[in-house]
């Protein structure tokens, strides 16, 4: 772009935000242009910061005219690229970071509005602070944004009992492309008035509007939990301790983690502050949680249930958590897991769902895929056994070529997402599509699906400048 034209376009921003939300010293921006995993680096013309929900309509309603690509942005931890702008450098990322007051609490309702900008963990907080809770939980929640979460409709650790990000809004407030407001914040549980807007939103990535704010369903807090770490012999029996415990605890399980000996062994090496945490060592371990917000004895009832799986064979040893430290300690090896696998080197991330009972056949599969279409990796599948979700994922053995094994990946996805295909499962369970899956999902997506989405964007964006290229391929 013409640096006069360029100049002319930041002084058009700065008017419109004020000086100080429209950042262009390179130093400040570069943490903005590329996303978590480093997959991808942008441009941009600027980055702004909006600190209200009036400063983001002027600003959609200005790039609306001028078609000027918009790239929102929230705690920039996409796993697909969905946050980064193209190389174009004419793109403006839209920080959410300034909007993040919590608006609303009401406890009687078990609802509360966030702006998009909050963390997690601070809406969590003033979920807890009322003597509530808010269940998404997930490893970044320090630093994502309930925005983010929206847009992507995060999973997490805690799908299994209250479910994915859209089971948990009642509303949104949203820009949409031309900067009209559609303020959706109702805190209903039952509102059947036409088509679900807020629902079309939850999901879309920010390719339809700009998510503002949300009201959010909230839960009665939690008063006991009982957590154990739990050794197995196969995915199989994993499968089957979860029905187990799923019957048992009167549907009380809240999180059900897989995870194989090496990813175990990553994080012992590779985490600060990590420990064995005891039992016998076994090929693949399942970290469990029961919670509620009763006085039941979660603890015994575990127990209980545990000691009859190993009678059974289904386990082959479990530990329960006598504190909330070694709680904490527990669910920090699973937690850690993305982080132990970045700091052992390259690595090749799937992130499928199947049925769950099909995971075990998925996981036999899967390794015989990718042993032989990858042989300088090694398996790392881990992840939410509960929800049928695994993060295929694999490292690169030490000492084998990095360019030899990250040149497998096309062939190796292809193998592996055609395999969730046959198993009637999913290419992207909780991570989105963003810029890394919009061949996949043009692969795999019912046609008529796509045709459908084509023509929402089409409606909704008709100068496609929300999000450009994510999610759906721009049109030319
Ligand atoms: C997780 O469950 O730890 C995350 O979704 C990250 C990952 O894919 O590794
Ligand atoms: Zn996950």
């Amino acid at each position: 772009m013409p640096a006069v034209i360029a100049q002319a376009r930041l002084t058009a921003l700065r008017e419109r935000l004020g000086e100080r939300a429209v950042l262009t010293d390179p130093q400040q921006t570069a943490p903005y242009l590329t996303d978590h995993r480093k997959l991808y680096r942008g441009a941009a013309l600027a980055v702004v910061e909006p600190s209200s929900v009036e400063q983001v309509q002027a600003l959609l309603h200005w790039c609306n005219a001028q078609r000027i690509g918009v790239v929102p942005q929230g705690g920039n931890t996409s796993y697909c690229g969905g946050a980064t702008p193209d190389d174009s450098g004419t793109q403006v990322v839209l920080s959410m970071r300034r909007l993040n007051r919590i608006r609303a609490v009401d406890a009687a309702n078990f609802s509360l509005i966030a702006e998009a900008g909050c963390t997690l963990s601070s809406v969590q907080g003033a979920a807890a602070a009322a003597d509530r809770l808010f269940p998404l939980s997930l490893g970044s929640e320090g630093s994502c944004q309930i925005g983010g979460n929206l847009s992507t409709n995060a999973g997490g650790t805690a799908v299994l009992r209250y479910g994915m990000t859209r089971d948990l809004v009642l509303g949104v407030e949203a820009v949409m492309a031309d900067g009209e407001l559609f303020c959706g914040l109702v805190a209903l549980r039952k509102d059947n008035t036409g088509y679900d807007l807020r629902n079309l939103l939850i999901g879309s990535e920010g390719t339809l509007a700009v998510i503002t704010a949300a009201s959010l369903k909230l839960f009665p807090a939690i008063r006991t939990r009982a957590t154990a770490w739990v050794s197995l012999p196969d995915p199989a029996s994993a499968i089957a301790l979860l029905g187990q415990l799923r019957q048992t605890s009167g549907d009380a399980l809240t999180g059900c983690e897989l995870a194989p000996q090496v990813a175990l062994q990553l994080v012992l090496q590779h985490v600060p502050g990590t420990r064995d945490p005891g039992g016998a060592a076994a090929p693949w371990y399942l970290l469990v949680e029961l919670s509620s917000s009763g006085e039941a004895d979660l603890d015994a009832l575990l127990e209980h249930t545990l000691a009859r799986a190993i009678e059974e064979g289904v386990a082959l040893d479990a530990v329960l958590a006598r504190s909330l430290d070694q709680r904490k300690a527990f669910w920090k090896l699973r937690e850690t897991i993305p982080e132990a696998q970045r700091a052992a080197g390259g690595s090749l991330k799937h992130d499928i769902a199947v049925p769950v009972a099909c995971l075990p056949a998925f996981i036999e599969r899967g390794a015989a895929i990718a042993a032989r279409l990858a042989p300088e990796g090694y398996l790392v599948a881990y992840g939410h056994a509960g929800d049928g979700n695994l993060h295929f994922n694999l490292n690169q053995r030490e000492g084998a070529d990095e360019a030899a094994f990250l040149a497998r990946e096309p062939a190796l996805k292809r193998a592996l997402h055609d395999l969730a295909a046959q198993m009637n499962g999913s290419i992207s369970a909780e991570h989105g599509i963003g810029q890394l899956k919009v061949e996949e999902l043009e692969r795999y997506a019912p046609a008529a699906e796509l045709t459908a989405m084509r023509r929402i964007k089409q409606a909704l964006d008709p100068n496609n400048i929300l999000n450009p290229g994510k999610v759906l391929r721009s049109r030319s």
